[in-house]
């Protein structure tokens, strides 16, 4: 019988069509979990270039994909920057399939406004970053949580964070703030959820072979007269250069992790942040 037969999973940012989320759903699902999917809606300007290419239908399309594996699913469209949308969002999970067991906080505010000297940082890019990458984090958290303790059959709780959130580098205030945030809020609610056997912890992945968007890389390729496939394909290459294992992490590397720390053998692990990054980094 597959580990996670019978679970509730909800999973935040799962729409992209190389994300991280989608790799996460694919991989619970196919360890037996239903999915909830939860994604916002973009504007064709916010989407990589080849989901607009391929009109790639986000968490709809997700979902199509878990059902085929012959699980249930929810697609719950969210703008995480709405408390009461986070709210909502629960509600409906908590009427639809009557409880949740897993929660993966993997969403994050679009990047690249945010890359510059923090001299340089309007407080706007600043409070979205902290209200998608930390503040949702928070509120999914708490109103989760809550129903958990109710249901009293434990939980976990997976953040996803980032190398960025336990060593910053120029041009990364908004972003570094907001993953060393949540490394901390990992470890608090794991200390307050553990009386009720809900273990809360976090990945922290090095760079991964997304198709993130980000306004930066664009800017970048314009500047180049490159694609912003090609100067993502150049990102990539370059980090596999810098990483000791030789390869850029792909979303399944994270996914792979995730799935671990929601599974059995991960009953005793709680307020841990783990990374995947090939040897980027120690600690
Ligand atoms: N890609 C990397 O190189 C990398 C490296 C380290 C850590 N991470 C972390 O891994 C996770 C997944 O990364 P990714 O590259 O797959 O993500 P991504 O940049 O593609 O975005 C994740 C999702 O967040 C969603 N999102 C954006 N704004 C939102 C909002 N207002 N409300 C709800 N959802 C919103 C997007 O629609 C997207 O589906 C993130 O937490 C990221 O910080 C990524």
């Amino acid at each position: 019988m597959p580990g996670l037969d019978g679970k509730i999973a909800l999973v935040t940012g799962a729409g992209g069509m190389r994300g991280v989320g989608r790799a996460t759903v694919m991989k619970l699902a196919g360890q037996g979990a239903d999915i909830v999917l939860s994604d916002v809606h973009r504007e064709a300007a916010d989407l990589p270039p080849a989901e607009v290419r391929n009109e790639w239908g986000g968490i709809d399309t997700v979902s199509e994909e878990v059902q085929a594996l012959g699980r249930r699913t929810l697609p719950i469209y969210c703008d995480l920057s709405d408390p009461a949308q986070i709210e909502r969002m629960v509600e409906q999970t908590i009427s639809e399939f009557g409880r949740i067991d897993i929660l993966v906080n993997n969403a994050r505010a679009i990047i690249g406004k945010d890359k510059v000297p923090v001299t340089e940082l309007d407080k706007e890019v600043w409070d979205h970053f902290l209200s998608i990458n930390t503040t949702a984090v928070f509120l999914c958290t708490k109103f989760v949580a809550r129903h958990m303790i109710d249901a009293g059959n434990g939980g976990r709780i997976i953040n996803i964070a980032s190398n960025a959130g336990k060593q910053a580098s120029a041009n990364g205030a908004a972003y570094s703030a907001s993953k060393f945030a949540v490394i901390g809020l990992t470890q608090a609610s794991a200390m307050d959820l553990a009386p009720y056997n809900i273990t809360v912890n976090a990945v922290c992945p090095g760079p991964i072979n997304t198709d993130r968007m980000s306004y930066w890389e664009r800017d970048q390729a314009q500047e180049r007269g490159i694609t912003q496939e090609e100067f993502r394909g150049q990102i990539v290459e370059n980090s596999a250069q810098g990483t000791p294992l030789g390869r850029i992490a792909e979303a399944q590397d994270v996914a792979n992790m995730v799935a671990f720390l929601a599974g059995e053998d991960a009953s005793f692990i709680t307020g841990q942040a783990y990374n995947v990054n090939g040897g980027q980094l120690f600690h």
